[in-house]
């Protein structure tokens, strides 16, 4: 089949690299694509979240199947575009992708269905936000409602924190909640309708700095799976989150098909959402991507058709994906930074995903706060990290950073 793949991150170079080597994937273009993702696609430079433009390119291009990774196009509808126009598309609707869009719905609807999350309330205006505060302990937590990107989110630590967030953020929706103690793991489901089925667990490091210390990223590196989700935790959290959730959705007549990405704390009463994404996460996916086996795009295709799929079977071996950011990021990252020596840094089992690079002439630059995600498999997380780290050595970017600390926890665990 040929398929089209949405987006322009490390999220999608890792999709666009597995969809590539699938048996039945004959063609990939991607729109816009990055220099990465130009190893194993056509980049057609076009706005993922322009669904007339795309459906045109998808018609142009006999594209069987659409394979949307960001978010933004999601809630643009741009699913919901190519479906009508008879595509089959990997991605919920509008109307599903609302899961992630607003925190408060996604809230009401655990509220609903008894899904376990941490108590809140909405409210509208910053007073309605303090006067709630009464009812809750510190810490708390202290939520803008829409698509943030992870930002937006404030742990207050104590009431004049929470207070200070509230006042800042002024009036406008807000859902104010319990805070949530505990260890947070990622799950990620496949989803069409009520069927659910276990993609893979990952974590994540979110902080900027070692230790998991500073300002909050998109995230700083990941690794999968995540062990402390234990196959018991994680079938706990199908039963009592995810498919859930699918019956609910389905039941409201907006059915979720794609990627379910659940963020989880896993607290001493089992799991609980955080939060719920309707993508990939981005470097969880990167991680992910190398211990999927089998025909990933068939699987894709048969999630977004409706037809009959299953768990895929995953690599025993464990993945780390090490972020390489331009300096500045999270702030202001500094652009146009050389990268080189990308062919000879990455050996045996690694592979440079390009997260934000661009050609300039003959040079590769740094287009983005995350530039990089390096990614090794190995038979144990301390092997993975010790071949991403080698690869990440020898890159050649004298703008970039890194954390030289992903999956701390569970190294230490595993001694
Ligand atoms: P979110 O955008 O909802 O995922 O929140 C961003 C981050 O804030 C999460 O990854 C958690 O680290 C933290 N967080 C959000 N909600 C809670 C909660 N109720 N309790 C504790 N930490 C939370
Ligand atoms: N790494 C977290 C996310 O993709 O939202």
């Amino acid at each position: 089949m040929n398929i089209l793949l949405l987006g322009s991150g490390g999220r999608e170079d890792a999709l666009a690299w597995r969809l590539n080597q699938s048996p039945s994937c004959d063609r990939l273009i991607a729109a816009p694509g990055n220099p990465g993702i130009e190893r194993w696609a056509e980049c057609h430079a076009l706005d993922p979240c322009d669904p007339a433009a795309l459906v045109a390119l998808a018609k142009a291009h006999a594209i069987d199947l659409i394979v949307v990774g960001p978010e933004a196009p999601l809630v643009a509808g741009v699913a919901d575009a190519a479906r009508a126009a008879g595509i089959a598309t990997f991605g919920p609707s509008a109307a599903a992708a609302m899961l992630e869009g607003s925190k408060g719905f996604t809230k009401d609807l655990c509220a609903r269905a008894g899904i376990p999350t941490a108590a809140y309330v909405r409210v509208k205006t910053a007073a309605a936000a303090l006067a709630a505060l009464d009812d809750f302990s510190v810490p708390v937590v202290i939520k803008a409602d829409g698509l943030a990107a992870g930002k937006g989110v404030t742990v207050a630590m104590t009431r004049a924190e929470a207070e200070a967030a509230i006042c800042a953020a002024g009036d406008g929706p807000m859902v104010i909640e319990a805070f949530l103690e505990g260890e947070e793991a990622s799950l990620f489901a496949l989803v069409d309708g009520t069927r659910c089925v276990v993609l893979a667990s990952a974590q994540d490091h979110k902080r900027v700095g070692e230790g998991d210390t500073g300002p909050n990223t998109g995230g700083m590196g990941a690794y999968s799976p995540a062990p402390v989700l234990t196959p018991a935790l994680e079938a706990q959290a199908m039963r009592e989150i995810v498919e859930p959730t699918a019956r609910a959705m389905a039941k409201a007549g907006t059915p979720f098909s794609g990627i379910l990405f659940a963020g989880l704390m896993l607290t001493s009463d089992g799991p609980s959402l955080i939060e719920y994404n309707v993508r990939f996460g981005d470097p969880e996916c990167e991680a992910i991507m190398p211990r999927i086996e089998g025909d990933f795009a068939d699987l894709l295709h048969a999630v977004a058709t409706g037809a009959d799929f299953a768990a895929p079977s995953l690599s025993p071996k464990h993945s780390m994906t090490v972020i390489v950011a331009a300096s500045g990021y999270p702030g202001t990252p500094r652009k146009g930074g050389t990268i080189a020596a990308l062919d000879t840094a990455a050996t045996d089992g690694t592979i440079i995903f390009h997260a934000g690079t661009a050609r300039d002439g003959d040079r590769l630059v740094a287009s983005g706060g995350r530039v990089l995600a390096v990614t090794a498999l190995g038979e144990n997380l301390r092997d993975a990290a010790t071949r991403a780290y080698r690869a990440v050595d020898a890159i050649d970017f004298a703008d970039g950073f890194h954390r030289r600390d992903i999956g701390w926890r569970e190294l230490e665990r595993q001694g």
